[in-house]
């Protein structure tokens, strides 16, 4: 079947999170098992637009109100990731570096999505799913199914994915002016408790709703950042699907950014190595075990955690732990972050910023991987954790509780139940009780490297709801 994914990120074009190598890979595995697939995404001025080769396969033109923009859709032309990637260039919108973040990003991705489905119409293929991606493509199951202009593809079948409820989307009554002329009998569509709401939307009018793991679909309908009732509503056709991971790009025995490649029977000696090389980089002692936070700073991580839980963590377990901090996000997090080298200096460190190539390094090298979120609709770090032998810290939520088990149960893991700093610290005290029962770490950290949480298994769940929807029109 020929399947399109619209997203705002996707990995390598464009990354804040989780979204863009969930984007980056589901499709390639789908293209392997035997799919026509195509992933857009906007144009904007990254590292991987300015490097690559891309040739233009359409031209348009949006009107959003009294505005008109220019489009091209640009195709990457050595289709090298694995599936087809276009991009949805608009000069005076996404020429920037960042992703989101601008006063402008509603008419952004207004356009984004418009021009999109602009360009799907003339094409004289019709798709037979579209998958979209979070808020900033919700609008997209409304459109299609009701403005005028869209009518050769109508009957185009759509799932939302939600990877993560909170953001939402919304805007006032007066931006409606943006939207292409459609039957106003189905303005309804559009708004949620006064206001208009692109994922309520998305959510309403989509043939299917996804979650990135099932524990996530039963706690919205609890906690949705006021779309709880709607979560209900939608239920029977809503599935939760837990991601997977590249396992190609996330393989310590071939992973070209780390120092030493391992293997399950090389571990110990191929951890130690990668530990040696990150504890030299940050000034940290390789014969204490290391736990490491990879993400942004804010509070539904457990950001705000840190800082504190850090401190207390160090000064319980003086000169026997180090602390290391990737991450960015909320700046006085990172301002405490930041203060607190000077107290526990040798023992702990941070770097403000994202870095990939970082990022493997410190799987590879870290004992343990604190994941103290409040929410957490799927999470991939405790996975790629696993996968490098590296112990998840996590508190019990979302996709978290649905891939890590208390060791204490024979699981793979260690688990909390509060987003506290009490929790934190008293998951790291048992495992640097575990840390030195060596036999025991090993067998926990075989028991991760072993689980398989490839896509090739989870993108057949995504194709058995396309089929569904296509079939029977509903799941
Ligand atoms: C979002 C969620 C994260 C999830 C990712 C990919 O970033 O916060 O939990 O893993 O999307 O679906």
């Amino acid at each position: 079947m020929e399947i399109f994914h619209i997203s705002a990120e996707c990995y390598p074009m464009a990354k804040v999170g989780g979204l863009a190598d969930v984007v980056g890979a589901l499709p390639k595995y789908q293209t392997n098992a035997g799919h026509e697939v195509r992933v857009i995404v906007p144009c904007y001025n990254t590292k991987f637009r300015n490097e690559n080769d891309f040739e233009s396969v359409h031209q348009g033109t949006i009107t959003l109100g009294n505005f008109k923009f220019p489009f091209n859709v640009l195709k990457e032309t050595t289709d090298k990731l694995g599936y087809e990637l276009y991009l949805i260039e608009i000069n005076e919108l996404f020429d920037r570096s960042n992703v989101y973040g601008y006063e402008d990003d509603i008419e952004r991705f207004f356009s984004f999505q418009i021009a999109a489905l602009d360009w799907i119409s003339t094409r004289n293929k019709v798709p037979n799913v579209i998958n979209c991606h979070d808020h900033h493509t919700g609008l997209i199951p409304f459109l299609l199914q009701y403005a005028y202009k869209y009518e050769s593809i109508k009957n185009v079948k759509t799932v939302i994915t939600i990877h993560n409820g909170l953001y939402q989307g919304w805007f006032g009554f007066d931006k409606l002016q943006y939207l292409p002329e459609f039957d106003l009998v189905h303005v309804g569509f559009l708004e949620w408790g006064n206001s208009l709401n692109s994922l309520a939307v998305g959510v309403k009018c989509a043939h299917a709703v996804t979650t990135v793991s099932p524990s996530y679909l039963n706690e919205i309908n609890i906690s949705a950042n006021g779309l709880e009732s709607l979560f209900n509503m939608v239920r029977s056709k809503s599935r939760g699907i837990l991601n997977g991971i590249d396992i190609e790009v996330w393989d310590p025995s071939k992973d070209i950014m780390i120092a030493q490649n391992y293997a399950i029977e090389t571990l110990e000696n191929g951890k130690q190595k990668n530990k040696e090389k990150l504890c030299e980089q940050f000034e940290l002692d390789p014969s204490k075990p290391l736990f490491s936070f990879i993400g942004r700073l804010f509070e539904e991580k457990g950001g705000d955690l840190l800082p504190q839980a850090s401190a207390l963590a160090l000064s319980e377990n003086f000169d026997n732990i180090n602390i290391l901090i990737l991450g960015s996000g909320n700046s006085a997090i990172e301002e405490q972050l930041i203060r607190l080298r000077n107290d526990y200096n040798g023992n702990y460190n941070v770097f403000i910023g994202y870095n990939e190539e970082l990022a493997h390094l410190i799987y590879a090298g870290s004992d343990f991987i604190l994941m103290p979120s409040r929410v957490e609709p799927c999470g991939l770090n405790q996975m790629y954790a696993l996968r490098y032998g590296t112990i998840p810290i996590v508190r019990r939520t979302g996709g978290l509780q649905d891939t890590v088990i208390d060791f204490g149960d024979n699981g793979n893991g260690i688990c909390h139940d509060q987003a506290s700093v009490g929790d934190i610290c008293y998951s790291i005290n048992r495992a640097v009780k575990l840390y030195d029962d060596k036999i025991h770490l090993n067998k926990i950290r075989n028991t991760g490297m072993k689980t398989d949480h490839s896509w090739e298994r989870v993108c057949q769940e995504y194709i058995e709801i396309y089929t569904l929807i296509i079939e029977k029109n509903e799941v």
